[in-house]
C-alpha cells in the first residue's frame, strides 16, 4: 500500500502542568508518543515521520532508539500546519495516516480497518466516535443521506452543529498527493486563527471523493491526553484490557484490577497472578506458576511449577522449573536459579548461580557467588563479596552445608561435600569433604555472678 504515517506531536500540554512535553509523559512505563509510534509500526508503513516542537529536541533525544523520522514544527499554527511539516519529510506517493501523539490506546486492528476503508477508490478515511458528551471535539456533519460533508470545530459550530454527537477523532488517512495538494489550500479564517487539518474533509468531498468513517470499538481508543487525570484514566484502560486478554489466555487474575504489566508479559497454562503483582519489561512464565500478593517481577524468565510467595522482589533473573521463592525475598539482577532451588525469606541474592536443589532459606546474603547442587546454606549466611574496592568472587561446590550466622570473606572457594560449623568467619579455602569452623572456644565460669541493682 506504499504507507506512510504522521505523528503529531508538538503540543506543549500546558494542562498537564509539568516541563516535560506531553507526549513524553509515560503510560505503563513508555511515553504516550512511543505507544503511537508502536501501533503505527505494527503496520510495516515505509516511513514514520514525528512532527515534534515544543520542548525542542528532548523528544526526537528520547525516543532515538526508536527508527522514525521527525519534522519540527518551531510554531504550533494548527493541526494541518503540523501534517504539512511532516509531509515535507514524504517523498513519494502513497497512503498517508495522520495519528495524535497524545491519543496512545487506538488499536491496530482499528487503524487496519480505517485503511482498508480509506484505500478504496476515490475514498478517504477517517475514524470517528460517538459519544454521549461531544463537548469540545469537531463534529462529524453529514447531509439527508448521511454523506459526510465536513467537520466542524467546536468553537466554529452553531448551536444546531453542536447537538451533532458525532466526532472527529483527528486520526484520519487519505492519498498523499492529494492530503499535499488539500493543506496548501488551507487558511487561519476561524474562531481559533489555527491552519485546521479537518478542513481537508471539505476539500475532498468538492473533489469528489466520500470520506468513509470507521467506528472507534470503544472511546478510550480515540481519548488523548490533556491532563494528568486523563493520563491516570487511560492507563487503567490500558491495564484492564491488559487483564482482560491475560484471562482469554487462561491466566487467573484473583482481582484484574489489582495487576499492573508495564512491558510484555508472557504466560504459560495455569498461571495464578495473586493481587498487586507489578510485571516490568521483559516477563516470561512458565507453566503452573504462581506469583503472590505484592510482588514486582521485572525482566525475567521464570521456568514451570514455580511459586513466588507474597513480598518478593525478582530483577533481571532467570529462574528454573520448580522453584520456590519468598516470602519477602529479593532476586537481584544477573542471578540465575537452576531446577528445584528453595530461597526463603529475608533473602537476597544478587548476581549468583545456585545449581539444582540447593536451599538458602532464612536471612542471606549470597552475592557475586557460584554455588553447587543440593547445598544447604544456614540462617543469616553471608557472602562478603566487598572489600570496600573490589567485588569477589564465592565458589561453593556441591552437597555443601553452612552452618547458621557464617561469613564466607570472598574470594573463597569451599569445596564438594564440606561442612562449615555454625558462626565460622570463612577466610580461607576449603578443600575437601571436612568441617571448617572458626569459632571461639566455649568456656564456663562458674564463680561467675550476675550484678545486681545497687540500692541508694
Ligand atoms: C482536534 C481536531 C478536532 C478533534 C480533536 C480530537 C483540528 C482542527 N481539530 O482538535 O476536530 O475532535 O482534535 O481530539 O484538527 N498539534 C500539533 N501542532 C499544532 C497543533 C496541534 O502538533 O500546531 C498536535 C497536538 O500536539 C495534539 C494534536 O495535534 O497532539 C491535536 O491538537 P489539539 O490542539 O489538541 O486539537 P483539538 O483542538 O483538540
Ligand atoms: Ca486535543
Amino acid at each position: 500500500m506504499n504507507l506512510k504515517v504522521v505523528i503529531l506531536a508538538a503540543g506543549k500540554g500546558t494542562r498537564m502542568r509539568s516541563n516535560l512535553p506531553k507526549v513524553l509523559h509515560k503510560l505503563a512505563h513508555k511515553p504516550l508518543v512511543e505507544h503511537v509510534i508502536n501501533a503505527a509500526q505494527a503496520l510495516s508503513p515505509e516511513q514514520i515521520v514525528v512532527v515534534y516542537g515544543h520542548g525542542g529536541e528532548i523528544v526526537p533525544e528520547t525516543l532515538k532508539h526508536l527508527n522514525v523520522e521527525w519534522s519540527e514544527q518551531a510554531e504550533q499554527l494548527g493541526t494541518g500546519h503540523a501534517v504539512e511539516q511532516g509531509m515535507m519529510n514524504i517523498k513519494q506517493a502513497g497512503m498517508v495516516l495522520v495519528l495524535y501523539g497524545d491519543v496512545p490506546l487506538t488499536s491496530v486492528d482499528t487503524l487496519k480497518h480505517l485503511l482498508e476503508v480509506g484505500s478504496k477508490e476515490k475514498c478517504m478515511g477517517l475514524l470517528t466516535a460517538r459519544l454521549p458528551d461531544p463537548t469540545g471535539y469537531g463534529r462529524i456533519v453529514r447531509d439527508s443521506l448521511g454523506v459526510v460533508q465536513k467537520i466542524v470545530e467546536q468553537k466554529d459550530a452553531s448551536e444546531a452543529q453542536k447537538e451533532i454527537n458525532e466526532i472527529n477523532s483527528g486520526i484520519l488517512c487519505a492519498g498523499a498527493e492529494q492530503l499535499r495538494n488539500w493543506l496548501t489550500q488551507l487558511e487561519n479564517e476561524n474562531a481559533q486563527g489555527e491552519f485546521y487539518l479537518t478542513d481537508v474533509i471539505e476539500m475532498a468531498v468538492s473533489d469528489g471523493l466520500t470520506v468513509e468513517t470507521v467506528s472507534a470499538s470503544s472511546h478510550w481508543e480515540i481519548d488523548g491526553v490533556n491532563n494528568k487525570q486523563q493520563l491516570a484514566g487511560l492507563e487503567r484502560q490500558y491495564q484492564r484490557n491488559i487483564a482482560n486478554k491475560l484471562m482469554e489466555d487462561g491466566v487467573m487474575l484473583r482481582d484484574p484490577s489489582r495487576i499492573d504489566v508495564r512491558g510484555s508479559l508472557s504466560t504459560g497454562q495455569d498461571v495464578i497472578l495473586d493481587i498487586n503483582t507489578l510485571f516490568e519489561g521483559d516477563v516470561s512464565l512458565g507453566n503452573n506458576v504462581n506469583i503472590g500478593a505484592n510482588c514486582i517481577i521485572k525482566d525475567t524468565k521464570i521456568g514451570d511449577n514455580v511459586n513466588i510467595l507474597p513480598n518478593s522482589i525478582v530483577d533481571s533473573a532467570t529462574i528454573g522449573n520448580h522453584c520456590d521463592i519468598g516470602p519477602f525475598a529479593r532476586i537481584r539482577p544477573d542471578t540465575c536459579l537452576a531446577d528445584y532451588v528453595k530461597i526463603g525469606n529475608f533473602v537476597e541474592i544478587k548476581k549468583s548461580i545456585i545449581a539444582n536443589g540447593s536451599k538458602v532459606n532464612h536471612l542471606s546474603y549470597i552475592g557475586d557467588t557460584n554455588m553447587g547442587k543440593d547445598v544447604n546454606i544456614g540462617a543469616g549466611t553471608i557472602t562478603c563479596n566487598y572489600d570496600g574496592a573490589n567485588k569477589s568472587l564465592t565458589e561453593i561446590g556441591d552437597n555443601v552445608f553452612v552452618g547458621s550466622n557464617s561469613q564466607l570473606i570472598a574470594p573463597v572457594k569451599i569445596a564438594d561435600g564440606a561442612t562449615i560449623g555454625a558462626g565460622s568467619t570463612i577466610t580461607k579455602d576449603v578443600l575437601g569433604p571436612e568441617l571448617a569452623l572458626s569459632r571461639a572456644k566455649q568456656t564456663t565460669i562458674s564463680s561467675w555472678t550476675r550484678p545486681v541493682k545497687k540500692t541508694k
